[in-house]
């Protein structure tokens, strides 16, 4: 798969632009705060409906306007494609592919594949679980439109339930009856969810050490185990009815401690995955420079799971960490690849020697301008 052209109308910093890319590597490059974010964030968001970086829809939008848009002409292994998003104030957003209005913003979620490789990625080893249920989320949910709808009414239950919890806090009193329905639906999800959580980590796990292998040449192995917050143990996590019940059992024996937490204190929100690196555990014991391998590896094998999915990769979005990947000359080997598209975004002009890119973007205050194209490209553009 390949992103063609954008077209971005008053997204944060860009006025208006339309942007061509190469099917190989491109680079976005210039001075700080100019907008290569900025056009990675607008390429992410029409693949997954949602911002890396942004809280709000509304921060997305150029200040002083009341609507952005993002339109992606896209090549997929069968035909070229469109996605157009529109962003509205309070929240609200429109989505269509190829001209048709999707009911749902989830309907497209899946269409235009993009993996992300951000800083904030470097911390998926070290920091807290959310970051790594995240990456889950988004890589799951690329996949399976069934598991994004489960997902949001796992969410919608748990508000619910966390605000029954929360009026008991309150009241001093004891639970609404209700309460058991909330723990029912929520049960009935998270036991879905968490087997599909488990049996994605077990199909990603292989590549994640290949790459890792890779990399390292052959000195590093990885594992990922997942660590499901019903306490279950692996292949119990594919027991539907196995993990419902012990979900049902953890909410209902433990309705005094969740009244004074004022929260949902079990379930697939609470969920990690263990990552080991040479057998131990690597959020304790993973080296800076392990970190980053590890954590491009799973970006990588990611864009493997969507290769076996629907049979070409997706486009591989690498915003501010080249120079972090430059020092291990093998970790950007294993980006290149004939049938990859990549776009990179940096401020270090010295980058521009060290990648060998198929087209160079220059970056400056929502601008784009293309500043060099290969001999392949060049000829192609003149066709
Ligand atoms: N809603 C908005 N409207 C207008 N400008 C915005 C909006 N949101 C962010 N910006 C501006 O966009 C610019 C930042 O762009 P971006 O994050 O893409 O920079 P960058 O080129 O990636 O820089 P760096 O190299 O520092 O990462 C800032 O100047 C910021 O003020
Ligand atoms: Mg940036």
């Amino acid at each position: 798969m390949y992103c063609k052209r954008i077209s971005v109308e008053s997204f944060r910093n860009i006025e208006s632009c339309e942007v061509e890319f190469s099917p190989g590597v491109n680079i976005l490059y210039g001075d700080n705060a100019q907008g290569k974010t900025n056009l990675i964030e607008a390429i992410f968001y029409a693949s997954v409906c949602r911002s890396f970086r942004a809280s709000s829809v509304s921060e997305m939008i150029r200040f002083g306007k009341k609507k952005a848009q993002i339109s992606i002409d896209y090549r997929d292994a069968h035909r070229d494609n469109n996605i157009k998003i529109q962003l509205l104030g309070d929240n609200k957003k429109i989505a269509e592919k190829n001209h048709l209005r999707a009911e749902r913003m989830s309907d497209i979620i899946g269409s235009f594949r993009a993996v992300l490789f951000c800083p904030e990625h470097l911390s998926l080893i070290k920091d807290g679980p959310s970051e790594r249920r995240s990456y889950l989320d988004i890589a799951i949910s690329r996949i399976s439109q069934k598991y994004i709808r489960s997902l949001q009414r796992y969410s919608y239950f748990l508000k619910q339930r966390n605000t029954l919890i929360k009026s008991a806090y309150n009241d001093r009193g004891s639970f609404d009856a209700t309460v058991d329905l909330w723990s029912e639906k929520l049960a009935e999800e998270a036991a879905y969810l968490s087997g599909e959580r488990y049996k994605f980590i077990l199909r990603i796990s292989p590549f994640v050490n290949e790459f890792l292998n890779k990399m390292t040449g052959e000195r590093e192995s990885t594992e990922l185990i997942y660590r499901g917050s019903a306490g279950l143990e692996g292949d119990e996590y594919l027991d539907y009815e196995l993990v419902k019940e012990r979900y049902l059992r953890l909410f209902s024996s433990s309705h005094e401690r969740e009244i004074s937490a004022g929260a949902t204190l079990w379930g697939i929100h609470k969920d990690d995955i263990e990552i080991k690196l040479n057998g131990k555990n690597a959020r304790i014991f993973a080296s800076q420079g392990q970190q980053r391998s590890l954590a491009l590896a799973l970006k990588l094998a990611e864009g493997e799971i969507c290769r076996e999915e629907f049979g070409d990769y997706p486009i591989f979005l690498f915003d501010d960490v080249f120079s972090e990947l430059d020092d291990t000359r093998r970790d950007s080997l294993v980006l290149y690849g004939t049938d990859k598209q990549v776009i990179i975004s940096t401020c270090e002009v010295e980058a521009l020697k060290k990648i060998n890119a198929q087209r160079q973007i220059r970056v400056e205050n929502g601008k784009y301008t293309v500043t060099a194209l290969d001999e392949g490209e060049a000829e192609k553009g003149e066709e």
